[in-house]
């Protein structure tokens, strides 16, 4: 399997076209960071810009978040496979089933994949609206350590979740499950939309593998510097 280095800084690459991108990729001319591909950008500009992003050699961590029945799952993660992604990721909402189906699918001839994590709670969805609207009436934190161990026994290598929920996976599926967190913000920066925020150095100590960066960098002045502050800030 094709593990990616643990501690990584991913680049959320939320722009609406390749040409945005590239204008931003091109101010890397030291780095290569690894950068996330969400829906925005693939439905845009479809698998190419996959490829595409690749052939200039970053790692790729393609934010699809499927969710369907467990055999349309499997066929559409060996067509993401084949895109040689580093990794991708699923909804554990969809079942053990479907996550099992979908790590088979994944599983490429010569026995390697893309690392694949799961979304346990989606970080807009607060406890009460889970409760309410999903009628699941455990608590958040049980909940997303509930789905992170469903993920653990499927296969999966690890979650998708808060900052502030890592160390909780961690006690429920051990320190080799890998976190990957979004909702990060330097210390003297504002918030945007995220409501619930760590700085790199908090997340790291409270167990986040990778950091998910979007506008603290893509929207700073100077990209490259805003990056390497969060590299520095993470691995410390
Ligand atoms: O700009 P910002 O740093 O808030 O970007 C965070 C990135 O992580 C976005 O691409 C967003 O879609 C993604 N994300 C998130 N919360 C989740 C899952 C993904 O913010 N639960």
């Amino acid at each position: 399997m094709t593990q990616p280095n643990r501690g990584d800084v991913i680049i959320a690459l939320d722009f609406p076209s390749a040409a945005e991108v590239y204008a931003f990729l091109d101010r890397f001319t030291q780095e290569k960071p690894y950068v996330k591909i969400g829906m925005e950008l693939y439905y845009a500009e479809g698998p190419q810009i996959v490829r595409q992003i690749k052939a200039r050699g970053h790692k790729i961590f393609l934010d699809l978040k499927l969710h369907d029945i467990p055999n349309t799952v499997k066929r559409a993660m060996k067509v993401l496979s084949a895109l040689d992604v580093d990794m991708v990721n699923l909804h554990a909402a969809g079942t053990v089933d479907m996550m099992k189906a979908a790590l088979e699918g994944l599983t490429r001839a010569d026995g390697t994949r893309p690392m694949l994590i799961a979304v346990t709670q989606l970080t807009s969805t607060s406890e009460e609206r889970m409760q309410r609207e999903l009628l699941i009436s455990a608590g958040m934190e049980q909940t997303v350590a509930h789905y992170a161990q469903n993920a653990k026994l499927a296969g999966l290598d690890g979650v998708v979740c808060s900052p502030l929920e890592a160390a909780a996976v961690k006690a429920a599926c051990g320190s080799d499950f890998q976190t990957v967190t979004p909702g990060i913000r330097f210390a003297d920066a504002a918030a945007d939309d995220q409501a619930r925020v760590m700085t790199p150095e908090k997340a790291r100590n409270g167990g986040s593998d990778y950091i998910v960066v979007g506008r603290p960098i893509t929207a700073a002045s100077d990209p490259v510097a805003a990056y390497r502050r969060c590299v520095q800030e993470f691995l410390g």
